[in-house]
């Protein structure tokens, strides 16, 4: 039962109930007319602490999308954040208005505090260089949509391995289908972190910093940015920040039926070039984003189309 409940990280909710989001996400993206007014009178309070426009603009639309409505506000400065309000009264105050909450915020673990003072389910859409995962949902539900299983695939991560919240989330949430194998290439100062690593069998991963070497092997390619507002220095930003620029010569050895994906923003790392390539499908996931937070938003409102 997901009514009622909270999403502060993928492994919150059961295989089972990640897959009664998904088919709730297939049926509303074959007959989307049926599920215009499922959402009437909700009211969905988004609270984005820092930048954003994928996630925040998926969660408007999705609720709106669903017959509810919206309010929230795009950057603290314009809260009482900006007057030393805590989280904890936040969101109290918030829940006092609305029926549900999704907040991104730059400190790991808000979201999570947010939900220990919360009467209504709380979102996390993304803590600091912690998690994002309604970024992983998206990302599953377009590999179940486009590779028609979410098992026995080889997926390469590339970019900035350390920090990417999109990358942890997704590494935890894939290694609990079968015979998943990872390929994590970045450079070698921004490796995948050792907690996350810690939770993959030995032989269910490798680590290189050569993508043309393990482009073949692949099934599907998750590129991500090298984020400049993660790093302390900005000389090692700029040292780092092209480490990887994915084009079409680069994608020759790939397989024909590789996926490539990047929950985006992207700044260089795939050429514009590669938007024409059938396999790249960054903008597709874009748009699942929005359905499959159309199935979550019900499902923690236990709202149906019947009811
Ligand atoms: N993928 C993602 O989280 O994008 P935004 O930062 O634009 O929300």
């Amino acid at each position: 039962m997901l009514k009622g409940r909270h999403l502060i990280e993928p492994k919150d909710f059961s295989l089972e109930e990640l897959d009664e989001i998904f088919t709730l996400a297939e049926e509303i993206i074959e007959n989307p007319r049926d599920y215009l007014e499922v959402c009437k009178g909700k009211l969905l309070g988004s609270l984005f602490y820092e930048p954003s426009t994928r996630t925040r603009f998926s969660f408007e639309a999705a609720m709106l999308r669903l017959g509810g409505q919206v309010v929230g506000f795009s950057e603290a400065g314009s809260s009482s954040v900006s007057k030393g309000e805590s989280i904890s009264d936040t969101i109290k105050t918030v829940g006092c208005y609305t029926d549900i909450a999704v907040m991104r915020h730059p400190k790991e673990g808000a979201p999570k505090l947010a939900s220990k003072n919360s009467d209504i389910p709380v979102i996390n859409a993304g803590d600091g260089g912690h998690q994002h995962p309604t970024q992983t949902l998206t990302d599953l539900l377009t590999i179940k949509a486009l590779k028609k299983d979410l098992s026995n695939h080889t997926i390469g991560l590339c970019g900035d391995l350390m920090f990417g919240r999109t990358v942890h989330s997704l590494v935890k949430a894939m290694s609990r289908y079968e015979n998943i194998k990872f390929v994590f290439i970045s450079p070698p100062e921004l490796k995948i972190p050792d907690y996350i690593k810690n939770e993959l069998k030995d032989n269910n991963y490798y680590e290189t910093s050569d993508i043309e070497a393990a482009i073949e092997d692949l099934d599907i390619l998750y590129m991500t940015r090298v984020q400049r507002e993660r790093f302390l220095n900005e000389e090692e930003y700029l040292r780092l920040k092209n480490s990887y620029i994915l084009n079409n010569e680069k994608l020759k050895n790939a397989k024909e039926d590789m996926i490539i994906m990047h929950p985006l923003p992207r700044v260089n790392e795939i050429h514009t070039e590669v938007d024409n390539d059938k396999r790249a499908v960054y903008f597709k996931q874009a748009r699942y984003g929005m359905f499959v937070r159309m199935a979550l938003i019900m499902k923690l409102l236990g709202v149906d189309k019947n009811a």
